[in-house]
């Protein structure tokens, strides 16, 4: 069994970036890997909504999901002692990296476009669900490019391993 580092901390270890660059995977090994409470901002959304992300976009629209993304964000932000996995999108709103980074270190998980569409192939990310997901990746992240490019703390997850990737975060909190 590997050793369980518990990381005396009192701030919040933040993911942010496209979909399918590992945010929720990589953010519940490492919580569990630091003794931290891990947290997912689409799946409080969704409890608070009582419906699927799917759902909310289609019944709802886009800027009901990112009025409550706001709301949530800015409540996990009071918080500490989490590593909170956001929605892809969370970064098209200043005020929501304004909270995050309160009292969080903010980490950025990128790939390329092919590996994110293998990555999301066959879930339900209703901004992919178009005719050509793989030119639409390519064009959120042009339209998106200056919005990720917010924090000094990069990673390319393209062809690492969960571990890997844990690995480097470690080395950037440590
Ligand atoms: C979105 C990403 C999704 C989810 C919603 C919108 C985006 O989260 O919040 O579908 O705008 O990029 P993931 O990044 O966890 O897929």
């Amino acid at each position: 069994m590997e050793d369980t580092k518990i990381m005396n901390t009192e701030q919040n270890i933040v993911l942010i970036g496209f979909m399918g660059t590992g945010k929720s995977t990589v953010g519940n090994k490492l919580a569990n890997r630091l003794g931290l409470k891990f947290v997912d901002s689409d799946d409080i959304i969704e409890k608070r909504a009582d419906k699927s992300i799917e759902e909310i976009f289609a019944q709802e629209g886009e800027k009901y999901f990112r009025d409550l993304e706001t709301e949530v964000v800015s409540d996990l932000g009071q918080r500490t002692g989490l590593v909170i996995a956001t929605g892809g999108g969370v970064v098209l709103r200043k005020q929501n990296i304004e909270a995050l980074s309160k009292n969080g270190i903010i980490i950025l998980l990128t790939a390329t476009p092919e590996e994110i569409l293998n990555r999301v192939e066959g879930t339900d990310r209703p901004l992919l669900d178009v005719e050509n997901p793989l030119q639409e990746i390519k064009d959120l992240l042009a339209q998106r490019k200056e919005y990720y490019d917010i924090t000094e703390h990069k990673i390319d997850t393209s062809n690492l391993k969960v571990k890997q990737v844990i690995a480097k975060i470690e080395r950037i909190i440590s």
